[in-house]
């Protein structure tokens, strides 16, 4: 599928529910109780999936809240990475990996970005609630269940992320993992917080001198650096300070079969009349992708209404 800006949409993000065991302070407003009466059945992301094969996508990343979450998520992943020989991967917030990273991995995920803000207890607590050493053993699961690529996601939070951007980058040093610093995104009943908390990536380079410029991944948001003789890489997620939607390449599907052509535009198409007729449902798709926005209005303080929670990056 080819957008009206002339760019190719290869990559879907699949939100498998908004339910997380987290309440990441940026990500959940305070108080939100996340619904799951509306979340599609596994039959109809099924259908959602196979039309998205069909119409060319070759990466698909299951999200949330926490995909981990959803019912019986392991035999769902089974069944659809069987469907074609792509791209499959998640991100989760790694805490529950000490149980499920070998089933995903038997699953056919190849790819997993797990959230990790900080290795500071007291600050992990006090930004999700939970506990840190559920995320570390996940994260070591994850480096035993032998995935194709591991990333760490760390966004960049002002008061808490200053002190924690060498031991997170220092990762690098001795295993394969991309650690990637992200620039906070205003979103949703968390915008406040974020424009509070906004800490620029240049923050990372001013304090990491010793980085190089890496090999790059092409249509990803993250740019790569490397420390000298590192097995993994450093990125940085710039939307604020440099968008990247010129090379944008993915649509997202919420948890409630709605189909997003932009993280940051409250655009949606609903996907739920469509789910039992192919065609249809193809014709709604790239309905969809022709609206794709051309780009974020985030810096003209235009943000969006969905939580993050309920989009899932
Ligand atoms: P890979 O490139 O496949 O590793 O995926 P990713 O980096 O897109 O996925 P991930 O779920 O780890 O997201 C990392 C961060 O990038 C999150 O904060 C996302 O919100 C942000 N991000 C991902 N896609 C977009 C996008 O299209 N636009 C913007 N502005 N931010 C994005
Ligand atoms: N801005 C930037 N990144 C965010 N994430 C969640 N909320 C925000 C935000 N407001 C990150 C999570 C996760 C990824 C999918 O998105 O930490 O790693
Ligand atoms: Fe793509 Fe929209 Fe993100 Fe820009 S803001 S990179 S167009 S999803």
């Amino acid at each position: 599928m080819i957008d009206k800006f002339n760019r190719k949409i290869t990559y879907a993000r699949i939100s498998l529910t908004e339910k997380c065991n987290l309440k990441c302070k940026y990500c959940m407003p305070k108080g939100f109780c996340a619904k799951n009466s509306n979340e599609l059945s596994d039959e109809q992301i099924k259908n959602i999936i196979k039309a998205l094969l069909d119409l060319g996508i070759n990466k698909i990343r299951f999200t949330g809240g926490e995909p981990l979450m959803r019912k019986n998520v392991i035999e769902l992943l089974n069944e659809v990475c069987s469907l074609a020989p792509i791209e499959w991967a998640i991100t989760t917030n790694g805490t529950t990996l000490k149980h499920d990273a070998v089933a995903l991995k038997k699953a056919g995920i190849k790819h997993i970005n797990i959230s990790l803000d900080t290795l500071d207890s007291q600050d992990y607590k006090t930004l999700t609630g939970s506990d840190l050493k559920n995320a570390l053993n996940g994260l070591y699961a994850a480096l035993d269940a032998g995935f194709d690529t591991i990333r760490i996601n760390a966004v960049l939070i002002k008061g808490i992320s200053e002190k924690q951007i060498e031991n997170l980058a220092k990762i690098t040093l001795k295993h394969n993992i991309d650690v990637r610093f992200i620039e906070l995104m205003p979103i949703g009943q968390c915008a406040e917080y974020s424009e509070n908390h906004l800490l620029k990536a240049n923050a990372v380079l001013d304090i990491l001198k010793d980085l190089k410029i890496g090999v790059q991944d092409a249509h990803a948001p993250a740019k790569y650096y490397k420390f000298d003789g590192a097995k993994g890489r450093v990125g940085l997620i710039t939307p604020m300070s440099c968008n990247f939607c010129s090379e944008c390449n993915r649509i997202r599907i919420t948890a409630d079969g709605k189909l997003k052509p932009c993280l940051h535009s409250d655009i949606e198409i609903n996907l739920c009349d469509f789910l039992h007729n192919e065609d249809l449902l193809k014709k709604r798709i790239q309905e969809a992708v022709n609206i794709k926005p051309e780009r974020h209005y985030l810096n003209e303080n235009q943000f969006i209404i969905r939580n993050m929670s309920q989009i899932g990056g």
